[in-house]
C-alpha cells in the first residue's frame, strides 16, 4: 500500500515528509504494518512516526535492486547520465535546503549553524564530486604480453547494502549512495533508527529528479532487523557500513556466515591531538576545541585525547579552558548556539556513564562534567575537560562520543609518538608545530588513517578517509571509494598466441 506524505511543524515552517519505506520508486507501507517513533533530542518528545521496516521488506527491495541491476538500464546506462542525475538530485537538494536543513536539525539536535555550513554543503558538494567521476571510471590495456592484449573494465559491483549512523544522517546518506550510484550499482540502504528522517525527504528528491525505480531503495528500521537482514543477504553483493566498532564486527561476520559479500567499514576512533611547544597556541586552542566541539563530540574522528608539551602545558590548559568555557549550549534553531543536545537518550546516559568512570578512576574533572538541565527534556552535556589521566583509564580507551575530552602532559615527541598510538583505533590524528619537518616525521608515524597538522576535523570529500587498525576497512570519499564499488574485469585476446601442447 502507498503512503502518505505528512506534515512536520519544525521551527515555524511547515515541512512535508513521507514517512514509508522508498522501494522501486514508491513510498510503501512496511509488508507488517509496523512503526516506530521519531524523536526530537531537544525536548526528548516524539517527532513523528514512520514505517518501520523488517526482514521481508529487505527481501522486497533486494528482489527489485536485482532486478533493475539486472535489465541493465542503470548498470549499463550511459555514465554521463547518471552523473546529469546525481547533480539535478544536488539541485534539488539546494532548492529544498531549508526544508532538509530543518529536519535534521530536528531529528539529530545538530544546530542550525553546523548544519547550514557543514552537513548540508558537504552532502552536496559530494554529490557534484562524484556526478564528475562517471565518465571518468576506465581499465587499462596492455600489449606487453606478445601474441595477446588485454584490457581491463571496471563494472559494477551489483545490489549494494548500506547501513548509516546517526551522526550524519544526511552526509553518510550521500557519502554511500554517490559512488554506488555513479558506477552503475544498485542501493539497498538502511538509515540509523535515532535520525531516519532527511533520508526519506532525500529518496523523495531521487523520485523527483528521475531515477529509475529501484535503483536507490530505503528501508527505515533497527539494526537487529534490518541491519543484520542486509548484512546476512545472499543476494547482496557488497556491504558498506559507518558506525560502531562492535557493530562492524558482526557486521563482517554476518558477511564471513552468508555469501562472503566485501564489506567496507567506517568505525570509531579515540584520536589523539598533539600541541609541541613551538606551535602557535592560540591556533591551537581554537582547533583543539572544534576537535570536540563539532557535533558535540558525536564525531568518529574527534579530537578526544590532547596531548600537550610540559613547557606550554599551562598556556594550553588555561586558553583552552577559557574557550571551552565560551561554548554555548543550547537549543539547535537559535543562531548562537553552539552545542546542541546530544543525539538520543542512549547516547546521553553513555556520555554521563564516561564522565563518572573517570571520576572514579581518578581523574580530575577541570571543566563541566555535568548534564544541563534546561527544564524541556534535552540531552544537553556541559563542555568538559579531564586532567590528571592516566593511559589506562576508561575515558582514554574508549570511544565517548560526547563533549568530553582529556588533556594529558608529555615531555618528548618519542614518548607522545608512542602514547598517540597506544589504542586500538587508527582513525584520525593531528599535531600542531611551526617545525614542518617535524609535522612530516610525526604525522609519518602516527598510525591513522587521516592526520592533520596545526588543524583538526578537517575532512573533504575529495580526499580518502577511513581507519587503521580497529577504526575500519576500506576508504570512502575520493576517487578511493569506487575500488569498493567496482569489479575489476580482465579480458585477453588471442593475437596469435599458439595453444599449449598438452
Ligand atoms: P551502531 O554501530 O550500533 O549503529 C550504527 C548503525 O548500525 C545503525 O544504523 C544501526 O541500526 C545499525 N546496526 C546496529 N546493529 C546492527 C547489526 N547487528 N547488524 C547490522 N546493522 C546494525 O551504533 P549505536 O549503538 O547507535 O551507537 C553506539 C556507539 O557507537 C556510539 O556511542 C559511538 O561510540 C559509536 N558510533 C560510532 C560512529 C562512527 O561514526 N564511528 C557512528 C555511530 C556510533
Ligand atoms: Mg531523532
Amino acid at each position: 500500500m502507498t503512503d502518505t506524505s505528512q506534515t512536520l511543524h519544525i521551527n515555524g515552517r511547515s515541512v512535508s515528509l513521507p514517512t514509508g519505506l522508498f522501494i522501486n520508486g514508491q513510498f510503501v507501507d512496511c509488508k507488517q504494518g509496523a512503526r516506530f517513533s521519531v524523536q526530537d533530542p531537544a525536548t526528548g518528545k516524539t517527532l513523528i512516526s514512520i514505517a518501520e521496516g523488517r526482514e521481508d521488506d529487505v527481501d522486497e527491495a533486494v528482489r527489485v535492486a536485482r532486478q533493475v541491476f539486472d535489465t541493465g538500464e542503470w548498470s549499463a546506462s550511459n555514465p554521463a547520465d547518471r552523473g546529469a542525475l546525481l547533480n539535478k538530485l544536488a539541485h534539488l537538494m539546494e532548492q529544498n535546503k531549508d526544508d532538509v536543513i530543518a529536519l535534521e536539525c530536528a531529528d539529530t539536535g545538530k544546530t542550525i549553524q553546523q548544519c547550514s555550513t557543514l552537513d548540508f554543503p558537504g552532502s552536496v558538494g559530494t554529490l557534484r564530486y562524484y556526478a564528475g567521476w562517471a565518465d571518468k571510471v576506465r581499465g587499462e590495456t596492455s600489449f606487453n604480453i606478445p601474441g595477446t592484449f588485454a584490457y581491463t573494465r571496471r563494472e559494477p559491483i551489483g545490489v549494494c547494502g548500506q547501513i548509516i549512523p546517526w551522526n550524519f544522517p544526511l552526509m553518510m546518506f550521500i557519502w554511500k549512495i554517490a559512488p554506488a550510484l555513479v558506477t552503475g550499482n544498485t542501493v539497498v540502504i538502511k538509515s540509523a533508527e535515532a535520525t531516519p528522517l532527511s533520508a526519506l525527504k532525500v529518496c523523495e528528491l531521487i523520485a523527483e529528479a528521475g531515477f529509475p525505480p529501484g535503483v536507490v531503495n530505503l528501508v527505515s528500521g533497527y539494526g537487529r532487523t534490518v541491519g543484520s537482514a542486509i548484512a546476512h543477504h545472499m543476494d547482496i553483493d557488497k556491504v558498506a557500513f559507518t558506525g560502531s566498532t562492535a557493530t562492524g564486527r558482526a557486521i563482517m561476520r554476518a558477511a564471513a556466515d552468508s555469501n562472503l559479500k566485501p564489506v567496507t567499514l567506517e568505525l570509531g576512533g579515540k584520536s589523539p591531538n598533539i600541541i609541541f611547544p613551538d606551535a602557535d597556541i592560540d591556533s591551537a586552542v581554537e582547533w583543539s576545541a572544534w576537535g570536540i566541539n563539532m557535533n558535540f563530540g558525536q564525531t568518529c574522528h574527534a579530537g578526544t585525547r590532547i596531548y600537550v608539551h610540559q613547557d606550554v602545558y599551562d598556556e594550553f590548559l588555561a586558553k583552552f579552558t577559557d574557550r571551552m568555557s565560551q561554548v554555548t549550549v543550547g537549543h539547535p534553531f537559535d543562531a548562537s548556539t553552539n552545542q546542541g543536545p546530544q543525539n538520543s537518550q542512549m547516547q546521553y546516559d553513555k556520555i554521563l556513564g564516561y564522565i563518572d568512570s573517570g571520576v572514579k578512576e581518578g581523574a580530575t574533572v577541570h571543566l563541566g562534567g555535568k548534564a544541563i538541565d534546561k527544564g524541556n527534556g534535552g540531552y544537553y552535556i556541559q563542555p568538559t575537560i579531564f586532567t590528571n589521566v592516566r593511559p589506562e583509564m576508561k575515558i582514554m580507551r574508549e570511544e565517548i562520543f560526547g563533549p568530553v575530552v582529556a588533556i594529558a602532559e608529555f615531555s618528548s615527541e618519542a614518548e607522545v609518538i608512542r602514547q598517540a598510538n597506544n589504542t586500538p583505533y587508527g582513525l584520525a590524528a593531528a599535531c600542531h608545530t611551526k617545525d614542518y619537518e617535524r609535522a612530516i616525521r610525526v604525522t609519518n608515524a602516527l598510525r591513522a588513517g587521516t592526520t592533520w597538522v596545526n588543524m583538526y576535523n578537517f575532512v573533504h570529500w575529495s580526499v580518502p578517509f577511513g581507519g587503521y587498525k580497529e577504526s575500519g576497512i576500506g576508504r570512502e570519499c575520493g576517487e578511493a571509494v569506487l575500488e569498493n564499488y567496482t569489479h575489476t574485469k580482465a579480458v585477453y585476446f588471442n593475437m596469435g598466441i599458439p595453444c599449449p601442447k598438452v
